[in-house]
């Protein structure tokens, strides 16, 4: 039968966050900030393995109590996202049949119950897909001087999040085949494979932390899932 093997990039440095140490790392509600990432997907029943890509480099990981059971830990980020998933997925020896979830390590308030969603709606499917979100506000195209040039229509546009998941065996295929292309998620590289991923009602909540604005939202949510 095969397995569900969560996978999370966590070789970035955090350069738009800026800080002392890289974003994934930073105390959030007491806990590491992407220790509460782990925990969710440690928590969905359905996976059986949650790995963690760090830096080769990494002088953070070993500090802390991570408590997690079901946590494995690969030192062997790459230069770019791409390039730390593909070294994960290749460290972590998942079968061709076993799905792969990729997730941000940045992105801390994801939901079990949107995991859930995502293994339950791809169940039977033949290529995989990604938690991802409709278009909600008028999106306009600027220009140059940051003036609009155009109003382009949101009707079929999402935001792509993460999990995104794949079998193991496509996943690889299409990170190999995409290694010179500028892809930056896994349903890219699948994409150019050839394939159709399938779009996944995600989460609002389940954002990316990317800049120091975006703590308080972060640990106002955490905050709030304790009560
Ligand atoms: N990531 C990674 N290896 C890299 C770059 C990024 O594993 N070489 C991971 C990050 O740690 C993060 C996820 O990919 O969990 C999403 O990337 P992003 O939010 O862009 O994080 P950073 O690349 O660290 O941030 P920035 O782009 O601001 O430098
Ligand atoms: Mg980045």
């Amino acid at each position: 039968m095969s397995r569900y093997l969560a996978l999370v990039p966590a070789a970035g440095s955090g350069s738009r966050f800026g800080g002392p140490s890289p974003k994934q790392y930073l105390q959030l509600n007491n806990r590491p900030l992407m220790w509460h990432t782990l925990q969710v997907l440690s928590q969905v029943a359905a996976i059986s393995e949650v790995a963690v890509v760090i830096s080769p480099a990494d002088e953070w990981f070993d500090d802390f109590d991570w408590d997690l059971p079901k946590l494995r830990v690969y030192r062997v980020g790459g230069a770019s996202r791409a390039e730390s998933v593909r070294n994960g997925l290749q460290a972590m020896s998942a079968d061709a049949q076993d799905w792969v979830l990729v997730h941000d390590a940045a992105r801390c308030c994801l939901s079990v119950t949107a995991v859930e969603r995502l293994i339950a709606t791809l169940a039977d499917d033949p290529v995989g897909g990604i938690l991802a979100l409709p278009v909600a506000d008028t999106v306009k195209r600027a220009d140059a001087e940051e003036r609009i040039s155009a109003t382009v229509p949101r009707q079929g546009l999402w935001l792509a999040q993460t999990p995104q998941m794949f079998r193991a065996g496509l996943l690889g295929s299409a990170l190999h085949a995409a290694e010179a292309a500028d892809v930056t998620d896994e349903a890219s590289a699948i994409e150019h494979y050839g394939h159709k991923p399938r779009l996944v009602d995600g989460d609002a909540q389940n954002f990316k932390v990317t800049y120091p604005r975006d703590l308080a939202l972060a640990r106002a949510i955490l905050a709030s899932r304790k009560d």
